[in-house]
Parts: C-alpha cells; structure tokens; sequence
C-alpha cells in the first residue's frame, strides 16, 4: 500500500502513521523527521534547513523532492510506504505524477486551527525514533520518558505559539489546496487517482485510528 497522510500541522499525522505502518507493515516517511535527523546531525542538509524549519516556514521544493525520490529508491519501500507531511506543495505532488510514482489512498486528517494549537503546546516527542505523546491527551506512561526506550523525550523548537501560528498560515497557503487536488483527481480519473478520504481528527487517538483503517480497508 503507497498512502499519503494529509492534514495541518498538528493534526496526528504523525500519532496516527504508527498504527497504519504497523498494520499495513510499510515504512514511514516523514520528511519533517529526515529533515530533523539531518539538523541533529549537522550535515549539509542540516545547515541549509535549520533557520527555515525554526521559522516554521517551507524548505525549497528541490530538496523535498530529491529527499523523497531517493528514499522512496530504497528496498524497503518496494511494498508501499506512508507519506507523512508529503507533498506539502502542488510542485511536490506533481513530482510524483511526473515519477510515476503510483499512490493507492489519499487520507486527509481534518482538525481546527485552535485545536491545534492547544495540541503542538503540550506536544512531546522522543527524538530518536519520532514517537509522539502529549502531556494531557496522550501522555507517556513515566512522566518525560518515552515508553519503548525510556529515554528523555523533548519539545519541538517550532512548538512554540508564534511559529505554530506561521506554520498554520504556511498549511493554509500552501497545503492545504492539495486537498482539491487530490479529491478533483479521483472524481475526474478514478482509475489513475488515489482513492479519497476524509477523517474528523478531533476524539480519541484510538476512535480515530478505527476510523482510518476502516477507511482504508474498503
Ligand atoms: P513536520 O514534521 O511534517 O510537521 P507538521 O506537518 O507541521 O506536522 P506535525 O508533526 O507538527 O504534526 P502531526 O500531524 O504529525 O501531529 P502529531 O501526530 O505529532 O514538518 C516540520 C517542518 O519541516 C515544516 O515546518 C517544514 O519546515 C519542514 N518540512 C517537512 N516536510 C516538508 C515538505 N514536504 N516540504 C517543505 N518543508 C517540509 O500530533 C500533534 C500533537 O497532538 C501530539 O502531542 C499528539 O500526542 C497530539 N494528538 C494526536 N492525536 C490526538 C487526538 N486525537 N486528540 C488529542 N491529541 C492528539
Ligand atoms: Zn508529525
């Protein structure tokens, strides 16, 4: 299965990906945590998208694109993958027809600005493998500590509210048209389009993750 995860920043593409990757057994592609790993690690990359990420604003379609063609490239994804925070652009997307990159479903989370921000607020993350908590409606089970490792999880540099309220602006300019674009896709050619799907991300994590594999299943 090839899916992309659709949704603002902070609407659980991130929680929800665990469960579907691990259901459908596809790797993750997350190019906010390629692009994460990269600044930790000081490489080329790192430096050249730091200042932009902590903004909260968009690193250039050519990175994104050259990133995901060459992950994509690699054996683990021979049997599909999941999308999470790609494409981002219509440019990205349109890469992908141009590749010929053949996707199965389009999932859009669907979650209000001011939920949203209440949500990056009290988010937690372990850096090392991307899992996501947060301090009220999804906390770890030993408090600061990620349950698997036990290690020390920490804030994102652009959970802050003023980069978060960036980032919405950046998803409703830039992003969110991909919404239209996929749905005007599969209602004019089915047979090439991803399927399309809708999902409330607002109630319980696990409410919404029977939602999203029921989505996907039929
Ligand atoms: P990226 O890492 O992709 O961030 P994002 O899209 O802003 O999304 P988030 O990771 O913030 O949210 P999420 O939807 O994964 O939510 P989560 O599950 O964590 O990108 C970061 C930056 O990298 C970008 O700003 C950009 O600079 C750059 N970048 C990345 N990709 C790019 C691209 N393609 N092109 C250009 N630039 C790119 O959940 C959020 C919180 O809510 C958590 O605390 C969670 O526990 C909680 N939560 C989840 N579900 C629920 C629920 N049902 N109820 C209550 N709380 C919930
Ligand atoms: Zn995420």
């Amino acid at each position: 299965m090839r899916l992309i995860l659709l949704g603002a920043p902070g609407a659980g593409k991130g929680t929800q990906a665990q469960f579907i990757c691990e259901r459908f057994k596809i790797p993750q592609i997350s190019t906010g945590d390629m692009l994460r790993a990269a600044v930790k690690e000081g490489s080329e990359l790192g430096l050249k998208v730091k200042e932009i990420m902590t903004s909260g604003g968009l690193v250039s379609d050519d990175i994104i694109i050259a990133l995901v063609k060459e992950r994509i490239a690699q054996k683990d994804c021979e049997n599909g993958f999941l999308f999470d925070g790609f494409p981002r652009t219509i440019p990205q997307a349109d890469a992908m027809k141009e590749a010929g990159v053949k996707l199965d479903h389009v999932l859009e989370i669907a979650v209000a600005d001011e939920e949203i921000v209440k949500r990056l607020a009290g988010r937690r993350v372990h850096p090392g493998s991307g899992r996501v908590y947060h301090v009220e409606y999804n906390p770890p089970k030993e408090d600061a500590k990620d349950d698997v490792t036990g290690e020390a999880l920490i804030q994102r540099d652009d959970d802050r509210e003023s980069t978060v309220r960036n980032r919405l602006a950046v998803y409703h300019e830039q992003t969110a048209p991909l919404v239209d674009y996929y749905q005007s896709w599969a209602e004019q050619d089915p047979a090439t389009a991803p399927a399309y799907h809708r999902v409330e991300g607002v109630g319980s994590v696990d409410d919404i993750t029977r939602q999203v594999i029921d989505a996907l299943e039929t």
